[in-house]
């Protein structure tokens, strides 16, 4: 029987066929990006490419640091080839829930300037409607209170997300993220639309219209939706 790891290594190795030489990728965050990003500093030292990396994140930073892989900023590279990230839930129609890893903010900007977007998940990641995955919603800290009532009053079952410690957990923008627990979203769409017209409220995590590629681990192996 194949464990979620494992699933999870075998997307990550499987999306490095789509990274050719000279190509800047952007680098995603979480524990499957983690599979990939090893798989890719193998294919730069065995095929000798040259890749820029654009990390959406402290974490990934290091790692790809700590493998040697060339970094550079979002704002140093004129455009980004490709960017492979992971999920936290899929719906069919390719629309989907990231910020599990609290580095949703970084992941959008990167996504957004991204001229192809590839997402790496494990089967256990699709599902016919999103929500079940809590929605994260990145804050300023000034104002979260009001903000967390708001969502509270709008029965959106928000929760401060907390550090190992107890704290509030501080993303790399040193912002909180709320989660919102609503078990099934109607119309992803709408939601993404109040959410960002919220004063106080820097981005959340419904990512949509990003991706057309959905590489998805089973335990007969990687598959390939388009
Ligand atoms: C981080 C993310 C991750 O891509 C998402 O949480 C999936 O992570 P994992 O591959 O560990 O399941 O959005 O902010």
């Amino acid at each position: 029987m194949v464990n979620q790891n494992e699933l999870k290594a075998l997307v990550g190795k499987k999306a490095v066929d789509w990274v050719f030489d000279n190509m800047t990728i952007g680098l995603g965050t979480g524990s499957t990006v983690k599979y990939m990003i090893e798989a890719l500093a193998k294919k730069i030292q065995k095929e000798n490419l040259s890749i820029t990396g654009i990390v959406t994140s402290a974490e990934t930073a290091k790692q790809a640091t700590s493998l040697g892989i060339p970094l550079k900023s979002v704002d140093e590279v004129d455009h980004i080839d490709l960017t492979i990230d992971g999920a936290d839930e899929v719906s069919a129609d390719f629309q989907g829930i990231k910020g599990g890893g609290a580095a949703l903010l970084f992941e959008k900007i990167v996504a957004t300037n991204s001229k192809k977007n590839i997402w790496i998940v494990d089967q256990s990641k699709l599902v016919n409607k999103l929500g079940s995955f809590p929605l994260p919603v990145e804050v300023i800290p000034y104002g979260s209170k009001k903000i967390f009532e708001r969502f509270d009053s709008r029965k959106f079952h928000p929760t401060f997300r907390l550090a190992a410690d107890g704290s509030k957990l501080r993303t790399d923008s040193d912002n909180y993220i709320i989660d919102l627990h609503l078990e099934q979203i109607t119309d992803p769409f709408k939601l993404a639309d109040y959410l960002k017209a919220q004063v106080g409220v820097v981005e959340h995590g419904l990512f949509l219209n990003t991706v057309n590629t959905v590489i998805v681990g089973y335990t007969s192996g990687p598959k390939v939706l388009e």
